[in-house]
């Protein structure tokens, strides 16, 4: 008697979070009996072994028309920042899943100015009324590297105008403030003036081409902090894994927050011992967006589904909250949070799927199918350590068998030639080396 009127209860919750949620399904909520849950259990059992037995690509879909999501890195030009419509809409499954560049650009320079406002008093080391700062550049073709360079830029001042937008150029060594690509900016603080200057920048490329690299970061500090050390204030970095091996290697020891972008776990941690924050991109939603688009499209379902529309397992995101969708572009943006002292630690598992979309997936409904998925770069610190642990947890929800495949970071083919087969799979989810590379994989799948 008890357990039905919990049951009863349970259900009316879950129509009402499902309502909230865009509405949807309202079935399959009520509690169990024991017996009826082992039952399942058998019966789920027996159903992940046919399909595991069964786990061929379905042979009658053409791969032109498999599901293909873009995912990190969205398709256009390294050199305008154009998109590459003609990869975004390969076939009528073909989306990009990444996050709002410009949100969240903004939210780490304001995260920055915030923090100088906060702390004028103390931040100039050497009291010469200059607050410095020298900032880690990712990847100068890369759309998202860029809107982060202009965000740090734009909300400290020290942007300049070119083309209609901010410069990104790297300035090099600007300790004397005479580059043309940024410029000096004022900064008043209670009554006093500081200026603001960008002492020097530079794309973190290592010589064998691997960009976003932070080894190369560790050594520009190093080379930086050795001719005008006592002039650096402040560390911003495009990246976590830029930023936390500038702090390791001199910030933290100097007392110099050092602000980066990712929210990876080991920067998070590092709030605790200086590091000046970062943003978390909600790789959570991104790396369950990256697979679900790919699931709904197998199972033919709306596209919507798990995502602004509650599925029947109850996984819902809210748009508008935790990622906007554009039609134009075929695109989800996550939506980027900032973390810093105050709520870091809300932040401090980056891997740990998003409560929101938890809920395993019932196999018979969504049977299991086979994807060919790669990482640009296996040793990339946020798609390593954040996004691909977070994949792996979503595929088993998805019921998705993915094959994951590392890149070196440097060279396409590393990756394309690791797509021999296409017709293996069911659905692919890339992530290009370069944003303008994105024909190297769709005339693998047009074959
Ligand atoms: C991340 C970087 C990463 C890059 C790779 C960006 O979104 O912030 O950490 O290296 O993606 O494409």
């Amino acid at each position: 008697m008890k357990r039905k009127a919990l049951a009863t209860m349970m259900a009316a919750a879950m129509v009402l979070s499902m309502v909230g949620c865009g509405g949807a399904k309202t079935d399959s909520t009520a509690s169990t009996t024991t017996t009826e849950k082992t039952e399942a259990a058998a019966t789920e059992a027996a159903a992940t072994e046919a399909a595991d037995s069964a786990a061929s690509a379905d042979a009658t879909v053409e791969n032109k028309d498999k599901p293909l999501c873009w995912f990190n890195r969205q398709p256009s030009s390294s050199a305008t920042g154009e998109l590459d419509k003609e990869a975004l809409n390969f076939n009528g499954n073909t989306y990009y899943v990444g996050f709002d560049a410009n949100q969240g650009a903004e939210l780490q320079g304001q995260m920055v100015l915030d923090y100088i406002k906060k702390n004028a008093e103390t931040i100039d080391r050497n009291g010469d009324g200059v607050i410095g700062y020298v900032l880690a550049i990712g990847d100068i073709g890369h759309n998202d590297s860029i809107a982060r360079t202009r965000g740090v830029r734009s909300t400290l001042g020290t942007g300049v105008e070119a083309d209609g937008a901010v410069d990104s150029t790297p300035a090099g060594t600007n300790v004397d403030g005479k580059a043309k690509v940024v410029q000096d900016a004022t900064l008043e603080v209670d009554g006093k003036t500081y200026t603001i200057r960008e002492l020097a920048s530079q794309e973190m490329k290592n010589s064998a081409g691997a960009t976003w690299d932070a080894a190369t970061a560790g050594n520009a500090i190093g080379i930086w902090t050795a001719s005008f050390g006592d002039q650096i204030d402040v560390v911003v970095s495009n990246n976590d894994g830029m930023g936390m091996s500038m702090f390791n290697a001199w910030a933290k020891d100097n007392k110099v927050p050092t602000f980066g972008y990712d929210a990876n776990s080991d920067a998070v941690a590092a709030i605790a011992e200086g590091y000046g924050g970062t943003i978390s991109q909600h790789a959570d939603v991104q790396a369950y967006l990256t697979l679900r688009v790919l699931r709904n499209a197998l199972d033919g379902v709306d596209i919507d589904t798990g995502i602004g529309t509650a599925d029947d397992a109850g996984n819902c995101l809210v748009e508008g909250e935790d990622y906007r969708y554009s039609e134009e572009d075929r695109s989800y943006y996550a939506l980027n949070i900032a973390v810093t002292a105050e709520n870091y630690s809300d932040f401090t598992d980056s891997t740990r799927v998003y409560d929101k979309v938890a809920n395993q997936l019932d196999e018979s409904k969504s049977p299991s199918k086979k994807v060919w998925l790669n990482i640009y770069n296996a040793s990339d610190n946020f798609l390593s350590s954040t996004y691909q642990p977070l994949l792996e947890k979503y595929d088993d929800l998805l019921n998705l068998k993915v094959d994951y495949i590392g890149g070196d970071g440097q060279t396409e083919s590393n990756i394309t030639n690791r797509l021999g087969n296409p017709s293996e799979y069911d659905a692919f989810a890339i992530n290009m080396v370069k944003t303008d590379n994105a024909a190297a994989y769709t005339s693998l799948l047009s074959k």
